[in-house]
C-alpha cells in the first residue's frame, strides 16, 4: 500500500540516472499494490520518496551509499549536526580534506557522502581501483539545502528494510502483490566500450540478462514490475516476451547546446498491471 503523506520528501542525493523527471513527468505510473515496495537499485531513491510506501525493501550494490541511508534512519541529529560543520569550512581545500578522510562512525561517513555528493563535480559517484571516491570539487557551494528534511526522511525509512547487496537477492524475494521498481544502469549489447561504470565493478550485459531472468521470475510468482532501460534493440528483445513495453520521453534542458535540448525515449518495462 502506499501512504501519501502531506510531507514532500525530496530526494537528498543527486545521482547519475537518478528518475526525478520520471515521478514528475509520469507522476501515475505507478499502480496501487497490497504487498511490500522493492527498490533493488535505490540511488537517490526518488521513486521512494514519491510514492512514501507503508512497508519498503530498498537496496543497492553501493555499500556507502546504503550506510548513508542508514545513518539517516537511524541517528539523522548526529549526521545534520556533523554536515552543518562541514557547510561552515566549506572551500576548495576543505573539501579535498574531506575527501581523503575516512572516517570510522557511521553518521560521520554519511556526513562525508553527503557533502561531496553536493559539492563535487556534476554529483557523481567514482571511485577508484581501491574504492576511494576521487570525484573533482564542481562548481556547487550549498551544502545545506532549503529542502532538507532529515527528520521526515528518518520517519520514513523507519518503515524501511535497507540492505547493500545485488540486485538479484532482492527481487528473488519478491512475493505476489509487491511492486518491484527497477532502475539499473542502462548497458546495452554491442556497447562494451561506452559502459557505465558505477562503483568499482561494470554492470555488463550478462547483468541485464540476468535482471530480465530474475524480473520474469518474480511476475511469474504474481508480483508487479515497473522497470525503466535504454530504448535500445538489444533490450526490447530480452522483455517483449511477458511484458509490456511503452516508450517514455525524458525532456532534457540541461543541456548548454540547443541541439541537445528536447525530448530523450527511454522504455518503460510493465509486467501485471
Ligand atoms: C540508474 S541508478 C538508480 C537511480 C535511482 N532510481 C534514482 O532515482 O536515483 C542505478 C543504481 O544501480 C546500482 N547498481 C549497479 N549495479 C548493481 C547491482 N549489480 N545490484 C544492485 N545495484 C546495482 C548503482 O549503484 C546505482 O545506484
Amino acid at each position: 500500500m502506499t501512504h501519501r503523506d502531506n510531507s514532500n520528501h525530496t530526494p537528498f542525493l543527486k545521482w547519475a540516472g537518478g528518475k526525478r523527471w520520471l515521478v514528475e513527468c509520469h507522476p501515475n505510473i505507478f499502480p496501487p499494490f497490497s504487498g511490500k515496495y522493492i527498490e533493488p537499485f535505490l540511488g537517490g531513491g526518488s521513486v521512494f520518496f514519491h510514492l512514501t510506501p507503508d512497508r519498503a525493501v530498498l537496496s543497492d550494490s553501493n555499500a556507502e551509499l546504503i550506510d548513508t541511508y542508514l545513518a539517516i534512519k537511524n541517528g539523522w541529529q548526529k549526521v545534520l549536526e556533523i554536515l552543518q560543520h562541514h557547510a561552515k569550512k566549506h572551500s576548495d581545500a576543505y573539501y579535498y580534506t574531506v575527501r581523503s578522510s575516512r572516517p570510522k562512525s557511521l553518521a560521520e561517513k554519511a556526513a562525508r557522502f553527503i557533502y561531496l555528493n553536493r559539492t563535487c563535480f556534476n554529483g557523481i559517484y567514482r571511485v577508484n581501483r581501491k574504492g576511494q571516491f576521487n570525484v573533482p570539487r564542481g562548481t556547487r557551494n550549498s551544502v545545506i539545502f532549503e529542502t532538507d528534511d532529515f527528520e521526515g526522511l528518518s520517519k520514513l525509512l523507519k518503515k524501511a528494510e535497507l540492505k547493500a547487496c545485488d540486485f538479484e537477492e532482492m527481487i528473488d524475494g519478491a512475493s505476489a502483490g509487491d511492486l518491484i521498481f527497477a532502475d539499473p544502469p542502462y548497458t546495452v549489447r554491442h556497447n562494451n566500450n561506452s559502459f557505465i561504470k558505477y562503483n568499482e565493478k561494470l554492470f555488463s550485459w550478462n547483468d541485464q540478462v540476468r535482471l530480465s531472468n530474475c524480473l520474469k521470475r518474480a511476475a511469474q510468482r504474481g508480483a508487479l514490475i515497473i522497470a525503466t532501460n535504454a530504448h535500445h534493440q538489444s533490450i526490447i528483445e530480452l522483455y517483449w516476451d511477458g511484458f509490456q513495453l511503452q516508450s517514455i520521453f525524458r525532456k532534457s534542458l540541461i543541456s548548454a547546446n540547443k541541439k541537445f535540448r528536447g525530448n530523450y525515449e527511454e522504455l518503460l518495462i510493465v509486467g501485471n498491471v
